[in-house]
């Protein structure tokens, strides 16, 4: 059996400042979150240096909130891990730097977390799946199909060629003033809306693999709500439902021709969904719905381990640590870092 240990995970790749500890049993033994949210809401959108600064302030805070709910000492903490890329790039530093000071001041090992990677793995944090498995990332920045085939060994089947899902949502709800992040609200503006009001196109659903498209999608939006006279609550829930339906119908059909691709690579039947969109409940029935036709199971993570969060940084650093993968201090932070080139 090998020996218990805990593990520091920090993440500072977006606009959420995020400490966790967990430990070799895969128990979550602290998990901070410290949201910029107010900070970036009035400009709609992440402002780059405004979530570097707030990191910087955050960090200590977070940290110390960590290891009180983990009632631990620094001192005890066995592996420091932190997202290293790919991100914003003066958050990914603050956030690196601040790991790569406690790893050198405790002389512990550090490890340089891929953030989609920290994604990629949540559902074996939580669900304890074993690889080979087919993975949707739907983040802010990221929209793949992935074949996860073992710790750092990833084949992109597919992937969006302009927007990523989250940052469709995200555009269409500044469209209609929603606030940002969008996703959540649209989500709730379609509860109360008509999905078959508009017929939205579905970029690319002709061409037979899992790439995708969403800027085509977001322009329709934007001309339907221009050609709205008076854009009442209506018209927003409805525009939001039939939004969320276009969504819905692209990932059902992609997610089968993934699928298709998948099964050139792995075998094994588990379909998990990733990032800060898996939290959407349409988009999570429409890939139970795609895995009940193909007989796989689907794994979806919890929410709140679903959007941007330091536990599942933490947990790629308990795996790689456990494969005897440890990173030198002088790791350089990347902005951009694909699955591929780990
Ligand atoms: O993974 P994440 O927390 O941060 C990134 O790494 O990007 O994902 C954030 C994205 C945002 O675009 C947000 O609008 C979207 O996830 N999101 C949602 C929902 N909750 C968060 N999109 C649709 N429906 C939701 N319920
Ligand atoms: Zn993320």
């Amino acid at each position: 059996m090998s020996k218990y240990i805990r593990v520091l995970g920090i993440e500072s790749s977006c606009d959420d400042t995020a400490v966790s500890i967990i430990d070799s049993n895969l128990q979550i033994i602290s998990n901070v979150i410290i949201s910029q949210k107010n900070e970036h809401e009035i400009f709609q959108g992440v402002v780059p240096e405004i979530a570097a600064r707030s990191h910087m302030k955050n960090l200590k805070k977070a940290m110390e909130v960590a290891l009180s709910q983990a009632k631990m000492n620094i001192k005890e903490l066995d592996v420091i891990s932190a997202t290293c890329g790919p991100g914003l790039i003066g958050g990914v530093i603050v956030g690196a730097m601040f790991a790569k000071t406690i790893a050198s001041v405790l002389a512990k090992p550090f490890i340089a977390v891929n953030h989609l990677e920290g994604h990629a793995l949540t559902a074996r944090l939580t669900n304890q799946i074993e690889y080979p498995y087919l993975l949707l990332l739907a983040s802010g920045g990221h929209c793949q199909y992935v074949a996860v085939l073992a710790l750092g060994k990833y084949k992109i089947l597919g992937q969006t060629l302009d927007d990523a899902m989250g940052e469709a949502f995200d555009k269409v709800a500044k469209m209609m003033n929603l606030g940002f992040p969008g996703g959540p609200e649209i989500e709730k503006k379609a509860l109360l809306g008509d999905e078959n009001r508009f017929l939205f196109p579905l970029p690319m659903i002709d061409r037979k693999n899992c790439d995708m498209s969403f800027s085509g999608l977001k322009t329709a939006v934007r001309l339907t709500i221009e050609r709205l006279p008076n854009f009442s609550e209506q018209d927003i829930c409805d525009v939001a439902a039939s939004f969320q339906k276009a969504i819905s119908n692209i990932i059902y059909k992609k997610t089968k021709y993934a699928i298709n691709e998948y099964e050139k690579v792995a075998i094994g039947r588990n379909l998990v969904v990733a990032g800060g969109v898996a939290a959407n409940s349409v988009l999570r029935s429409t890939l139970e719905l795609v895995s009940q036709e193909y007989l796989y199971n689907f794994v979806a993570p919890p929410i709140k381990l679903c959007t941007d969060n330091a536990a599942m940084i933490a947990f790629v650093g308990l795996e790689r640590f456990n494969a005897g993968i440890i990173d030198d201090v002088s790791f350089k932070p990347r902005a951009q870092w694909s699955l591929e080139d780990l």
